[in-house]
């Protein structure tokens, strides 16, 4: 197991800059890149395979840097968005493909062959071809694969895109199974923002080719440092105000921000808890499968909460006019 660390990346195409100052995985720990299409993640991800050479910077395993060895010197495994399994080998054959590579003896090779299988719940399919399984299963053999050879990092480029929702929340749950057994540290992609929040230690947000935040998922989901991170994991309510003294107005309510002048005040729906009192007026409601969500104005403002229905002090069939408003957790942008 090992560190993971870029530093001062710099990757440059025609009409595309990546720009990573500092970035670092933590030994054994699963650390995903999240953010749109073209934002640069599978370029990072390349990078620190060894596949794509930065214009400037290092690529450091354990403080050591790697920049000179070719990737399959740097004892990584990789799995891909589309599998990319050997069609006209069996199963055994692509899983044991890395370890024939490198001429290890017969009997180790089964051994291991066999424990990879067994890792991903897929002992007993050994003879089959890719053609004769699921998508879940091709790309579990994708990763028993990138597992054989005892990688001391992994990296997995967006390798649930293809599979159908069902499925891709098992192998989810599984990968992170896996990774916390094996404690190997992992490098994740993904433009998913709910599988990024399940499985990771920590998130790195990126934006454009520059990492916006890195923390862990409810550090970055309560506490985002820009609009962006805000908007991109989840529903928010962002409201330009006026913080006086340190302390932000807004109708009967009052938040400490130890700021003063215009500032962006961030909460998530579900940080907006709604009782019995005077503090909003009810414009719109929707009652959902178990929650509830509320369109309330304070102060000529529009925001919305989103809580369990359990959890409403009133008959929802007729809601009050006016409501009581509760902010928990909120952040300045
Ligand atoms: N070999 C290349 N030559 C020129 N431009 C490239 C090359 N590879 C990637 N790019 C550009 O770099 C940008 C980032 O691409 P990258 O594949 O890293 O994005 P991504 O975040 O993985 O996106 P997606 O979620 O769609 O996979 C894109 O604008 C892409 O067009
Ligand atoms: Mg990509």
């Amino acid at each position: 197991m090992v560190s993971v660390e870029l530093r001062g990346i710099q990757k440059r195409w025609e009409d595309f800059a990546l720009t990573i100052e500092r970035l670092r995985a933590r030994d054994g720990e699963l650390l995903t890149l999240l953010g749109p299409s073209g934002c640069g993640k599978t370029t990072t991800l390349r990078i620190i395979a060894g596949l794509e050479k930065p214009n400037s910077g290092e690529v450091l395993f354990d403080g050591t840097p790697v920049n000179d060895l070719p990737p399959y010197e740097r004892n990584i495994g990789i799995v891909f968005q589309d599998y990319a399994l050997f069609p006209h080998m069996t199963v055994f054959k692509n899983v044991a493909f890395g370890l024939e590579m490198r001429k290890l003896p017969r009997m180790e090779i089964e051994r291991r062959v066999k424990r990879a299988l067994e890792l991903v719940n897929l002992e007993g399919l050994e003879n089959r071809y890719p053609e004769q399984l699921s998508g879940g299963q091709q790309q579990r053999i994708a990763l028993a694969r990138a597992l054989v050879v005892e990688p001391q990092v992994l990296l997995l480029d967006e390798p649930l895109s293809n599979l159908d929702a069902k499925i891709r929340e098992r192998l989810r749950s599984e990968i992170k199974r896996i990774q916390r057994e094996l404690k190997i540290t992992t490098i994740y992609v993904t433009h998913d923002q709910e599988e990024a929040m399940a499985l990771s230690d920590r998130i790195a947000v990126m934006n454009f080719g520059r990492i916006e935040q890195v923390g862990k998922p409810l550090e970055l989901y309560h506490h985002p440092k820009t609009e962006f991170v805000a908007r991109f994991l989840g529903s928010s309510n962002i409201l330009e105000l006026k913080a006086e003294n340190g302390v932000v107005r807004l109708g009967s309510l009052r938040f400490n921000v130890g700021i003063s002048g215009r500032v962006k005040m961030f909460f998530r729906p579900e940080s907006v808890r709604v009782k019995e009192g005077n503090d909003a007026h009810v414009v719109d409601y929707e009652i959902l499968p178990g929650r509830v969500r509320f369109k309330l104005k304070i102060d000529g403002k529009v925001i919305t909460s989103e809580g369990l229905l359990s959890d409403i002090p009133f008959d929802i069939e007729e809601p009050p006019k006016r409501v009581g408003v509760e902010i928990s957790t909120f952040a300045i942008l």
